[in-house]
C-alpha cells in the first residue's frame, strides 16, 4: 500500500538524500545523471519547493518522487521517478498531478522541464498526457549504419581531396574559424586539446579539400562513444564538418563525407554519428543525403497552469 506524503511529512528520519538513492533512477544516460545531480544539490542544499515536491512510499519503503522548484511565477520539474517494480501503475501521473495542483494553488502559471531526450519514451509519454508541450531545443543526434554499400561522391572539378598534413594544423584552425564564427574562436592550443591529444588521434582521421592548395573544406572521421552505441563500445563519428563559404553548394560536403564514411567502415566500426542542431538546415540536408537519420533530439517541455 503506497502513501504520497510532502518532505515535511515523511516519518521514519531517512535523509532525503537518501530516498532518491533507494530509488534506482534509470541513469544510464548524461541527461538523467545531470537530471539527478541537480535533484540531489536541490535536496542537500533545501531548495526545492516544499509544497510541490512529493515523496511516495509503500509499505514505508521509498517508492517514488516528484521534485520540484520555484522561482518567481515559473517551476521547474527537476525529477520524476518511480521504483521499477512500481511501474506502470499510475504513480508518476498521480506523482506530478499532485504537484501540480499543489503549484495552482500557490500560483504558478508554468512549469518547465529540464532537457528531456525523444529516447525517453516513459517521460515523453507521461509528460504529453498531462498536457505538456515539447519546445525543440534544435540539438539532433543522427546515425547511420557503415554496413553494406555506402555512398558514393567525387571531389567536384578543381578540388582534390586528402588527409590534413603535418604543419597545417594552423591552417585547419583557420578554415574551422571561418566555418562556424559563432562557435567560438579556436587556436593552435584547442587543436591540440580537442584533437591531437584525444586517444583516437591519427591525422589521416582529419580529411580536407583543397582548391589550388587552399583548405577550403573538412570533415573528421572521429569515434565516440555514447548511450545507445551499439554493444556500447566506440562507434565512428563525424565531426567538424566545414566548407568555406565561397566553396558550398558545389558537392564538397557530400565527398568528403562519404570518404569519411569509407573510412569510418574500413576503420571496423558498425555505425557512423554525428550531432548537429535542426537550425543547421543545409547541414541536416547534407546529412539525410547521406543516409543519417536522427537518433535523438532533445526537447523542454512547457505547461501553462
Ligand atoms: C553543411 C555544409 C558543410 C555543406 O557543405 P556543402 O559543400 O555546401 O554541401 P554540398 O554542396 O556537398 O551539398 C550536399 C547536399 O547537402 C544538402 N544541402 C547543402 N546545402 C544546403 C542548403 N543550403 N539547404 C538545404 N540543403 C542543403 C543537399 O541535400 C545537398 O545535395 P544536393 O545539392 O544534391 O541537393 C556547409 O553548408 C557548411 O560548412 N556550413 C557551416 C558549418 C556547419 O554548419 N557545419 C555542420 C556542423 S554539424
Amino acid at each position: 500500500m503506497w502513501t504520497l506524503r510532502r518532505a515535511d511529512e515523511l516519518s521514519g528520519g531517512m535523509p532525503l538524500g537518501q530516498w532518491l538513492e533507494r530509488i534506482p533512477v534509470l541513469a544510464s544516460t548524461d541527461l538523467a545523471h545531470q537530471r539527478c545531480a541537480r535533484c540531489k544539490a536541490s535536496i542537500e542544499t533545501g531548495s526545492f519547493d516544499v509544497d510541490a515536491s512529493l515523496f511516495v512510499s509503500d509499505n514505508d519503503q521509498p517508492a517514488g518522487l516528484v521534485l520540484v522548484t520555484t522561482s518567481a511565477e515559473v517551476a521547474h520539474l527537476e525529477l520524476v521517478a518511480v521504483r521499477t517494480d512500481l511501474q506502470r501503475q499510475g504513480l508518476a501521473t498521480t506523482l506530478v498531478q499532485g504537484a501540480l495542483s499543489a503549484l495552482r494553488r500557490k500560483g504558478m502559471k508554468i512549469v518547465h522541464t529540464g532537457t528531456v531526450s525523444s529516447r525517453e519514451l516513459q517521460a515523453v509519454g507521461l509528460l504529453t498526457s498531462l498536457a505538456f508541450v515539447g519546445e525543440g531545443l534544435g540539438s539532433l543526434r543522427m546515425r547511420r549504419s557503415l554496413r553494406g554499400d555506402l555512398p558514393i561522391a567525387e571531389a567536384p572539378a578543381g578540388y582534390h581531396l586528402r588527409s590534413l598534413r603535418v604543419g597545417e594544423e594552423a591552417a585547419w584552425v583557420e578554415l574551422r574559424n571561418l566555418c562556424f564564427p559563432e562557435d567560438g574562436h579556436w587556436q593552435l592550443d584547442h587543436f591540440r586539446q580537442e584533437l591531437s591529444e584525444a586517444d583516437c588521434f591519427a591525422l589521416d582521421r582529419i580529411l580536407v579539400a583543397t582548391r589550388q592548395d587552399r583548405l577550403v573544406g573538412t570533415t573528421i572521421a572521429w569515434e565516440a562513444a555514447y548511450a545507445g552505441n551499439p554493444d556500447g563500445r566506440p562507434q565512428g563519428l563525424i565531426h567538424w564538418v566545414g566548407v568555406d563559404p565561397e566553396d558550398r553548394g558545389v558537392g564538397l560536403g557530400k565527398a568528403l563525407n562519404t570518404m569519411a564514411l569509407g573510412q569510418l567502415a574500413e576503420r571496423g566500426y558498425a555505425e557512423a554519428w554525428l550531432n548537429t542542431s535542426r537550425n543547421r538546415v543545409a547541414a541536416v540536408g547534407l546529412y539525410e543525403s547521406l543516409g543519417f537519420e536522427v537518433y535523438r533530439e532533445l526537447d523542454r517541455y512547457k505547461l501553462t497552469l
